[in-house]
């Protein structure tokens, strides 16, 4: 019975994705009005207060700017008291009172909290864990996306509202569960449903084998039915079965997601939108291609105790690259994107959780706006007085009134953007030589499980790694868009592929067409190493990679923590630890850099050749300050006439709808490097630090 059912579902899940897979996705600009440039929001929970508050709380919300407000993300409980009995009078009249007030709203799906009730008739909806315990009802996220019955519970309950809200034009858009991410679940659903995956993946028992390399230690399998989900903790497990697990687990979570997509939109009208609030997690990287969403969005938090930032005191600011690269990362995938969370003030479960700098909150606002987003939404509007969040900042106070520091940080955002909208003009764009340096980088998720389960050295960190180039740019006030291997390439003058393991011939075909064409690639580090298994070539070391580069590597090498040795480049040292790998060019490759320490003194680290129309350049070691790389990266501008700014740490410069936008998380005040002709409407030309300015660049 339960197979025939796993079986249902997994026909009526396959049938639907193919149907709407193949619908173009209309493009999701449309659900925005420019002149508006951006929109801010509250989360509100109307079921945690008195119901003869709600009008007095949107009253507060509309006095203080606010345009929506952010409904029912963990009630379930609440809208299904009872199986099959919904309960949306509630709802219905908090809906009724924030749009009296002007307030749209967003719907959420709470499938992050199912209901007691559901949890203790089916208990397998749980959670297992590794160890074969199970999560249990009292917290959220304890049930799992591979359980049948929760998403059959879950997908009726959604289908309700979905019923309910579907044509209500108050509605501006849903957003799905709650930060979701791949779970790994240990269930009997999940093992079921991970063996189905694989047994589509492969034609046979015997391919699944070849690609896990089954013969190593007798791991043999003769048939699906003996595997099991991998034991992520045991040591030395199979790591081309935990990449197959890693891969499964997240499509399960695409594939959740998807399906609530598809029950909302069978109910709604076209002006709704649907997404979800994502962490930029960039391991989770492809939970960016929740295919069937209208768009993407990401919850930051900023600061919560530990030590970004710059300077000894930089942890109240964060660090700049936290929501430059979110902006970047998520921006790119559908040319929309909405900020969901953003703290409006100290939260309460970091480790130790400080007052953020006055100006902090303002400067996190102005910086999503920076990177292009149509929205932000704070996480919340009143500080609970019950529940796990006590110690969790609001727009307002415990008293429900009092509006916070950070309360007025979001107001006074909020009336700046209304300055701005009358300074909109849609017919300027942005800066050409600010668009001249956009840069993409191409970045697989994949390749960052493969090198952390396969690091080395402890030297190693692939986040870091890809971080100094990244940051490299921002300081050349470059922007970035991070793409995957489903964009088109040669749209970017320049593309870095940083630490890209694992390649095909396919790939390696399409970085020779993008440079022959006139594309200037960039490599780094560990790339092509590995097939898309993981498994090494049967060649020599990375020669998948020799004729495009043009050098044969020779070996790589990985120094001890305590004494590093450096590499020369353009007269001056610096020094790596990580990974270095050492080349053999052909005669009409550069050598950019050479190692200076050990056995293999003088020969090269950074090569560099032309090709076509374009060049290639590999930066074989990962050097300990970033700075290395970013003086590899100014010379190949340089060459490709290329104008760059020379930005200090934590100042950054974007330009969107025409406007020009620095942000400072520096530890000092500096004077920003553009034009006098420039008319200031936030700030002036000296910024101060936590400070913005916003301008237009007169003609
Ligand atoms: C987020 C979460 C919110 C809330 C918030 C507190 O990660 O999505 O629901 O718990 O943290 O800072």
């Amino acid at each position: 019975m339960k197979n025939l059912r796993i079986f249902s579902f997994l026909l009526v899940f396959c049938f639907s994705g193919v149907t709407l897979f193949s619908q173009m996705k209309k493009d999701p600009s449309r659900f925005f009005d420019p002149a508006k440039l951006t929109e801010v929001g509250t989360y509100y929970y109307p079921e945690h207060w008195d119901e003869s508050q709600w009008k007095r709380d949107f009253i507060k919300m509309k006095e203080l700017g606010f345009e929506f407000v952010h409904f029912a993300e963990f009630a379930w409980a609440m809208l299904e008291p009872s199986e099959g009995v919904y309960d949306f009078a509630w709802l219905d009249k908090a809906v009724d009172l924030a749009s009296e007030q002007g307030l749209k709203v967003i719907m959420c799906t709470s499938t992050a909290t199912p209901p007691v009730w559901l949890v203790r008739k089916h208990p397998d909806v749980l959670i297992r864990h590794e160890n074969g315990t199970k999560m249990d009802h009292g917290a959220r996220q304890h049930p799992s996306f591979s359980n049948i019955f929760y998403r059959e519970y879950a997908m009726k309950m959604i289908e309700k509202l979905a019923q309910h809200y579907g044509k209500d034009k108050r509605i501006m858009g849903w957003q799905l569960d709650n930060e979701p991410r791949p779970h790994f679940d240990f269930g009997e659903d999940a093992h079921n449903r991970f063996r189905e995956w694989l047994k589509r993946k492969y034609s046979s028992i015997d391919a699944l084998n070849t690609a896990w390399g089954t013969r190593f230690w007798s791991q043999i399998y003769s048939d699906f039915s003996e595997i099991n989900i991998p034991r992520l903790s045991q040591m030395f497990m199979n790591s081309h079965q935990i990449l197959d697990y890693q891969r499964f687990a997240t499509e399960e979570t695409i594939s959740f997601l998807n399906e609530q997509t598809r029950t909302i939109r069978k109910h709604t009208i076209p002006e709704q939108w649907i997404t979800t609030n994502l962490i930029p997690e960039y391991s989770d990287g492809h939970l960016r291609y929740i295919d069937q969403l209208d768009f993407h969005s990401y919850t930051r938090y900023m600061v919560f105790g530990e030590r970004f930032g710059m300077g000894e005191k930089g942890y109240r600011l964060g660090h700049v690259e936290r929501i430059a690269k979110a902006n970047d990362f998520f921006r790119t995938v559908d040319g929309v994107y909405g900020v969901m969370e953003l703290q409006p003030g100290q939260v309460n479960w970091g480790r130790i959780n400080p007052q953020p700098y006055p100006g902090a909150v303002r400067l996190w606002l102005w910086h999503v706006f920076a990177g292009g987003s149509k929205f932000t939404c704070t996480y919340r509007f009143r500080q609970p007085i019950y529940g796990t969040e006590l110690y969790h900042y609001g727009i307002v106070g415990p008293d429900g009134v009092t509006t916070s520091n950070g309360g007025l940080e979001f107001v006074r955002f909020i009336n700046e953007i209304k300055t701005l909208r009358k300074a909109y003009n849609p017919s300027v764009s942005n800066p050409k030589e600010y668009e001249n340096r956009r840069t993409a980088i191409l970045y697989n998720h994949e390749n960052t499980w493969e090198m952390e389960r396969n690091r080395q050295t402890t030297e190693w960190n692939t986040e870091r790694h890809v971080d100094k180039y990244y940051n490299a740019l921002k300081s050349f006030g470059a922007p970035v868009d991070f793409i995957d291997e489903r964009n088109d390439f040669s749209v970017y003058n320049v593309m870095l592929a940083p630490a890209y393991q694992m390649i095909d011939d396919a790939l390696v075909a399409r970085w020779r067409d993008y440079v022959e064409k006139g594309g200037n690639l960039v490599l780094t580090a560990r790339t092509g190493h590995k097939n898309r298994m993981g498994q090494l070539f049967e060649t020599q070391f990375a020669e998948k990679i020799f004729s495009l580069i043009g050098a044969k590597l020779d070996f790589y090498d990985l120094l001890l923590p305590h004494h590093p040795d450096n590499v020369k480049f353009e007269g001056k040292n610096y020094s790596w630890t990580s990974w270095g790998e050492v080349f053999v060019p052909e005669r009409n490759t550069e050598t950019w850099a050479a190692y200076e320490g050990d056995f293999y003194a003088g020969r090269p680290a950074v090569i560099h050749r032309k090709l076509g129309k374009g060049s290639v350049t590999y930066v074989g070691v990962d050097s300990k300050d970033g700075n290395l790389e970013k003086e590899v990266l100014k010379k190949l501008y340089k060459k490709l006439n290329i104008s760059l700014l020379d930005l200090p740490e934590g100042l950054h410069i974007e330009y969107r709808d025409g406007f020009g936008i620095a942000v400072n998380y520096g530890e000092k005040a500096y004077v920003l490097p553009i034009s006098d002709k420039s008319e200031f409407i936030v700030g002036g030309k000296s910024i101060p630090k936590a400070g913005v300015s916003v301008w237009n660049e007169k003609k």
